[in-house]
């Protein structure tokens, strides 16, 4: 296997802490962007721990101006940071749209942006965002999280078209839920049997397998839920 150089963002926690563990099993490089990285430590030379918040759109251009110097063999993006808030729309604070807007979405299309141009020019890579079940279909106090997914969605649609003959690969994950710290800040959470959640684990391993599928293949759009959906309310 060829080992490559990935750029994870959210790697510090759940499903972004997961997809970082299995790619540096599988001997990859990892860049991987979060807040705290006190969080996941992995005794790997090969993890690179960049901290940023992706809430601020200039700290995040400038970094990823010098992290594209430093690491130009970067041939694999992981989309992956964010975060929920789940309430009705009108008790969002203009500041809390804006700032969820940009670390859900927005900060995600920036770093793929700058990224792009080293891939095209590579002729290969792989581009991977998570998705989830809400950018499928909107429900109540969703909205905001069902806007930053379903622009997700539609960016990944638009970017595969965009670049087609290129040799870069874009593919959307959209997972129901998922056993992670995400859940630490709401007020729900999946129930606590094993088949109401997906395992963060579950999602890094249809990772490995979508970037070990041929080059001439492009896995598109990929849904995952758990077998017996279950909410707690705390
Ligand atoms: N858990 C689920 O049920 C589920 C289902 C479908 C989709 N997803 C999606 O999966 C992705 C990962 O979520 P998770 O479940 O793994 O949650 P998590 O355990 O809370 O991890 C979220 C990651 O995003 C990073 N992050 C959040 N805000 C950030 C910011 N402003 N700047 C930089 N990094 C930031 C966090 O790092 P720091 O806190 O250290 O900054 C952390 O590494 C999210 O996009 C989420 O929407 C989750």
């Amino acid at each position: 296997m060829i080992n490559k150089t990935a750029l994870v963002t959210g790697s510090s926690s759940g499903i972004g802490q997961a997809i970082t563990e299995a790619l540096l099993n599988n001997g990859h490089h990892v860049i991987g962007l979060a807040r705290d990285h006190g969080k996941f430590k992995p005794r790997y030379g090969n993890y690179h721990p960049i901290t940023v918040d992706l809430s601020d759109i200039e700290n995040t251009e400038t970094m990823v101006h010098g992290l594209l110097n430093e690491y130009p063999d970067i041939s694999i993006f992981i989309g992956n940071a964010g975060y929920g808030d789940f309430k009705h729309l009108e008790n969002f604070s203009s500041l809390q749209i804006k700032n969820f807007l940009i670390t859900n979405l927005v900060s995600q299309i920036i770093l793929c942006r700058h990224l792009i141009t080293y891939l095209k020019r590579k002729g290969a890579g792989d581009i991977i965002f998570m998705g989830s079940e809400s950018a499928l279909a909107g429900k109540k106090n969703a909205t905001l999280y069902a806007t930053a997914k379903f622009g997700l969605r539609g960016f990944v649609q638009a970017l595969r078209d965009e670049i087609r003959t290129s040799g870069v690969r874009v593919c959307l994950i959209n997972p129901g839920l998922v056993r992670t710290p995400f859940f630490e800040t709401l007020n729900f959470e999946p129930g606590q049997y094993e088949n109401n959640a997906i395992e963060p684990e579950d999602v890094a391993k249809i990772v490995v397998e979508i970037l070990n599928t041929r080059a001439g293949t492009n896995i598109d759009e990929i849904n995952l839920s758990p077998s017996s959906q279950l909410i707690n309310f705390k």
